[in-house]
């Protein structure tokens, strides 16, 4: 939900910007800009549309030359249509003031009116051009000491990158719930929304808290607190390299990502387990005594992690027995929620910096819960105000339909069980053991999974003009269904609804006809019958069924043609196997459909406004 990026340094800027921006434009792609500090005024360039209608825009300006000192925007907008005046960096009056905003200024209009009354001229809709015009108003000849006042009078979140053409040798950031990173170099010093932004430059990062303002020059970065205090920042060392956060070789970021799963889930194997079946998840922060003491679980997530947290349901009650609770963060916050002494929340978030998660979070704080949460990104906001924390380690997720990240939150979720349930002396030795045993197995099962891909393409050609889809599945398969129907809308556009395969007949039976798809998940089970009566109630009405079943299910074939098989697995463990095939056809359908699969309209990936 836009990307900043900013560069003081001796080399050329410009080149760093863009290569910057591109690496961030997963986080929003509907316009673009940058700005160049160079010879006491700054130089813009703002067009709508991608990165690459920004470059096209530059090469037709001659004037910019080399600067040393820049900032630059990808934007999705929220105030104010993707227009060229919309799009960042913006301006004071004098245009010697140049902001690149992540986030939303929710007390703008306010701000705003009272800088119109004292004279400033606004050029466009945005929320962010007002940070431009405070600071103006209070520049006294100290971009710091402006900057230090401004940042007080805004509410909302925000993460900002400051250029002057005053003081040129200067690149300032400030960061309130939006993320912010500073890249430390020699001889030049960054900032971005995301690391693989300045990978390629640098390893070593500060990650920026809320309330910070950080003052770069091209050999020292100063940390202000607030109130304008010189606080000390540890660096960290990024251990991961840009190449995972490159295709490889692959088409679109999705499709190397759904080709990663089997390597992420080996990775958590083996860092997670140790010896033949102990689990290690020290980062929870919990010890045994307090586990014994919980009393209710809430799972607290959006989107597909979301989804991820439906499965975690059906596996910390089956085998805690702690009744669980999973809430859509964007409801939870706002319905006074009910946190006992002993509550705990896991916050689940590929990103961490989901705002509606974060918010959600901080309420179950301030009403005593214990948080935990299941993240992909290192030292990311969530990471920071969690009382622990499980990493998955899955690498950078770029594609803006989440796959690996989710597979990943699956894999945490049932360690997590496994774990709490054998520190409750809920989880025999023996059934531990079996457990440990096919749970290992899984990433040679996707990779099975991985080679039915051109049947699955195939799949996908004769499936693309289904005007809508409806994805049914039963038990812990129904949260697959949820998953599979939005990878599908989400990146081919095609109306998909999942729902549980029970109660199709109380409404989506309703839709089902020759032209409606149904994508139905009948893997191996205890209800596999039950879900073999569900198709059995689709084709009776002529609906077009695709089926996820287990290998060696010859009776099903009496329904369709169209079934991917995955290989046999505990029924326990089929959500994992299950998505993977749904992630594969979804991806087909929108290829083929000629969508940007990466970057799909409307979306982003990292959703940092409520
Ligand atoms: C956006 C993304 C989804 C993601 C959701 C939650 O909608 O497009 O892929 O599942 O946000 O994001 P999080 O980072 O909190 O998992």
């Amino acid at each position: 939900m836009c990307g900043i990026i900013g560069y003081i340094g001796k080399k050329n800027a410009l080149p760093i910007l863009l290569d910057g921006l591109r690496q961030l434009e997963y986080r929003g792609y509907d316009s673009a800009g940058i700005c160049l500090a160079k010879d006491a005024s700054l130089k813009i360039v703002k067009r709508s549309g991608k990165i690459k209608d920004l470059i096209n825009a530059i090469k037709n300006r001659k004037d910019l030359g080399q600067a040393n000192l820049g900032i630059g925007h990808s934007r999705w907008a929220t105030h104010g249509a993707p227009t060229n005046i919309n799009a960042h960096p913006h301006t004071d009056c004098s245009n010697g003031i140049a902001v690149v905003h992540n986030g939303i200024i929710e007390n703008f209009v306010e701000i705003k009116e009272r800088l119109i009354r004292e004279g400033h001229k606004f050029t466009s809709e945005t929320d962010s051009e007002v940070i431009a015009h405070l600071i103006e108003e209070y520049y006294t000849g100290d971009l710091e000491k402006a900057v230090l006042k401004a940042i007080k009078y805004l509410k909302g979140s925000f993460a900002i990158g400051i250029v002057s053409s005053n003081e040129p040798d200067k690149l300032i950031a400030a960061r309130k719930e939006s993320p912010l990173v500073v890249g430390v170099g020699k001889d030049e010093n960054f900032i971005a929304s995301d690391i693989p932004a300045i990978l390629r430059y640098t390893k070593k990062v500060i990650y920026v808290d809320d309330g910070e303002i950080v003052v770069l020059k091209k050999d020292s970065i100063k940390v202000l607190d607030s109130n304008g205090k010189v606080i000390k920042k540890r660096v960290d060392t990024i251990k991961w390299n840009i190449s995972s956060a490159q295709k490889s070789g692959f088409t679109h970021f999705m499709l190397k990502e759904i080709h990663e799963q089997p390597r992420v889930l080996s990775q958590i194997i083996s860092s997670r387990i140790k010896g033949s079946s102990a689990i290690e998840l020290d980062g929870i922060n919990l010890s045994g005594a307090a586990i014994k003491r919980i009393s209710n679980i809430i799972i607290l997530a959006c989107g597909t992690a979301y989804h991820a947290g439906l499965v975690g349901k059906y596996l910390i009650e089956r085998f805690t027995k702690i009744p669980v609770a999973v809430d859509v963060s964007s409801e939870f916050r706002y319905r006074k929620p009910i946190i006992r002494k002993n509550t705990v929340v896991i916050a689940i978030s590929q990103s961490g910096e989901t705002a509606d998660t974060l918010a959600a979070v901080k309420e179950a704080k301030s009403r005593g819960a214990t948080v935990i949460s299941i993240c992909n990104v290192v030292g990311s906001s969530l990471a920071r105000v969690s009382d622990g924390i499980l990493y998955t380690y899955a690498g950078p997720e770029i594609g803006v339909a989440s796959t690996k990240a989710y597979t990943a939150q699956l894999a945490m979720l049932y360690l997590l069980s496994f774990y709490i349930a054998e520190k409750k002396g809920l989880l025999r030795k023996r059934v531990k053991r079996f457990l440990i045993k096919e749970f290992k197995s899984l990433p040679e099962i996707l990779q099975e999974i991985l080679k039915k891909k051109e049947g699955i393409k195939k799949l996908a050609g004769k499936h693309l003009n289904f005007g809508s889809f409806l994805y049914l599945g039963r038990n812990l398969n129904f949260p697959t269904a949820l998953e599979g129907a939005l990878k599908l809308k989400e990146i081919s556009y095609i109306p998909a609804e999942g729902y549980p395969a029970g109660e199709m007949k109380h409404g989506p039976i309703a839709l089902i006809d020759e032209y409606r798809a149904v994508v139905c998940i009948a893997p191996d089970s205890a209800i596999y019958e039950k879900m073999v009566s569900n198709i059995q109630e689709i084709c009776a009405r002529m609906g077009k069924v695709i089926i996820v079943a287990t290998e060696g299910d010859k009776e099903i074939r009496r329904f369709t043609g169209e079934i991917i098989y995955v290989p046999k697995t505990d029924e326990l463990f089929s959500p994992i196997v299950s998505v993977v095939p749904l992630q594969l056809l979804a991806y087909y359908i929108a290829v083929k459909k000629c969508c940007d699969v990466d970057q799909p309209r409307n979306l982003a990936k990292s959703v940092t406004v409520e």
